[in-house]
């Protein structure tokens, strides 16, 4: 308790997590989304199981991890959001482009990000309706498309997600995200084991766990290399500044390369869970692990069907998913937010229609790429499949690059130092020189290597 009132001494003014417990919740808010329970299992799917996980694992391991880290440290030392925390660490110089750069990126990630939370949003009241209980897998293929392919209900979906997490947004920093994270993600993890208990019994689910852990690493080729690589970002929530901003907001006792560990480990073992309650259900209900983004929206409701109480749990699920989503989308709307309030001098309220608007409207560009907008290709992407490819593959290993760069080496070791053990009273000598060699030389050049072989320009 003293200890947390020290701590929000310390942020000087500014608005930061309370406790130790709410800067996990915040930052494990953050990572755990849509990402582990849609796009992980859909990914790892298209991209043949257990050898592309592997590779996801060493990709969080190297590069997620260390990048991570080095954005807690950049936000805590400048007390500052993204942008204005290398204007702090480095003024008169380009470097607080890393930040901007980040900012697009959100904005970017919210397009398409949105248009699938209002999936989820709508697949809850589907469920009360028990319009989406079904036991044939064709059934539940058609409610899925039928319903992404219509014009007003998707848009209006999302539109009510970007709502409700801007009246989040409003409430403020400890208020909002930390009192919510930190109440909801446990009820998240138990009815996720429910959920991997349920599809384990399934018929023929053997095929699904040999899937998902026995690697085949013929499947592996460059452009899953990088796409293992954008998912670790993605999933983290790192390489676009979210961390650095949160990093802000803890409080100078905390143990930050701690923190980055735990949350790597929780979140990891979140998609693994998702992992375990899809893919037995995938292979149970005949379904293919390629089927794409529609994936959790058509193998969840097939999996309930045939349980007690199915349609109840099938409910739950659904809204914990959307507040897993929730989470994710705080951080993610709260950094254009923190950069115009605390940078440009916008009022909160401002700050926080004008960026719920701009994504409300472009995003919902992403919404209508399955139905009005369907022709509209970029590089043969529609705009969904386009913001989400920019995003992981590009925008947020760049934007990680130039932070690990940042952190491993212009800011000074004395800096780097005191913030990892913080000014010499934490005694974590193994995990510095691990994080130093990762964040100067691993994650730096693997970014690199992996970009340009995923894009063709090299061959390794
Ligand atoms: N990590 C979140 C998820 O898995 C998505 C996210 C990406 C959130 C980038 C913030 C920043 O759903």
């Amino acid at each position: 308790m003293v200890q947390a009132e020290n701590d929000k001494a310390q942020l000087s003014g500014r608005e930061g997590f309370g406790t130790t417990l709410g800067v996990i919740a915040a930052t494990l808010g953050s990572a755990v989304g849509l990402g582990n329970i849609w796009k992980f299992p859909y990914i790892a799917g298209e991209n043949g199981g257990a050898a592309f996980i592997l590779i996801y694992l060493a990709c969080v391991c190297f590069i997620g991890l260390p990048v991570m880290i080095s954005e807690f440290i950049i936000g805590r030392r400048a007390n500052a959001t993204s942008v204005g925390a290398f204007k702090k660490l480095t003024p008169g110089t380009p470097w607080f482009l890393t930040g901007l750069s980040g900012v697009i990126c959100a904005f970017f990630i919210m397009f398409y990000y949105t248009s699938v939370a209002g999936w989820v949003f709508a697949y809850i009241f589907k469920a009360l309706n028990g319009n989406i209980v079904t036991g044939d897998p064709k059934i539940a293929e058609q409610i899925f498309s039928g319903f992404i392919t219509s014009v007003w209900p998707p848009l209006i979906w999302q539109w009510i997600v970007l709502f409700v997490t801007g009246a989040i947004i409003l409430a403020g920093v400890k208020n909002g995200i930390e009192r919510i994270t930190k109440t909801l993600l446990p009820i998240l993890f138990i009815l996720l084991i429910i959920c991997v208990v349920r599809a384990l019994t399934l018929p023929g689910a053997a095929e699904g766990i040999v899937f998902l852990f026995r690697p085949d690493f013929s499947k592996i080729t460059e452009v899953t290399i990088l796409a293992a690589m954008g998912l670790a970002f993605f999933k983290l929530s790192v390489g676009l500044g979210v961390m650095t901003t949160y990093g802000s907001y803890i409080g100078k006792s905390e143990n930050l390369i701690g923190t980055g560990i735990k949350v790597v480990l929780a979140d990891t073992l979140v998609s693994v869970l998702a992992g375990m309650a899809i893919f037995p259900a995938v292979f149970a209900f005949g379904f293919s692990p390629a089927m794409g983004p529609s994936l959790l929206f058509i193998t969840i409701p097939m999996v309930f069907n045939s349980m007690p109480f199915g349609q109840l749990f099938l409910i739950v699920f659904f809204v914990l998913a959307s507040i897993a989503a929730m989470g994710a989308m705080i951080s993610l709307y709260n950094s254009p937010v923190a950069y115009l309030t605390e940078e440009r001098g916008w009022s909160r309220i401002t700050a926080t229609i004008f960026t719920g608007l701009l994504m409300a409207t472009v995003g919902g560009t992403a919404t209508l790429s399955n139905s009005l907008l369907a022709d509209v290709k970029i590089f043969n992407m529609n705009l969904f499949n386009f913001y989400g490819y920019l995003t992981d593959n590009l925008m947020m290993p760049i934007t990680g690059l130039f932070i690990a760069i940042f952190a491993g080496w212009k800011l000074t070791r004395r800096a780097v130092f005191d913030e990892v053990t913080n000014s010499g009273s934490l005694n974590n000598r193994s995990t510095i020189s691990f994080y130093l060699s990762a964040i100067r030389y691993v994650s730096p050049i693997a970014i690199v290597i992996i970009i340009l072989n995923g894009l063709g320009f090299i061959k390794i």
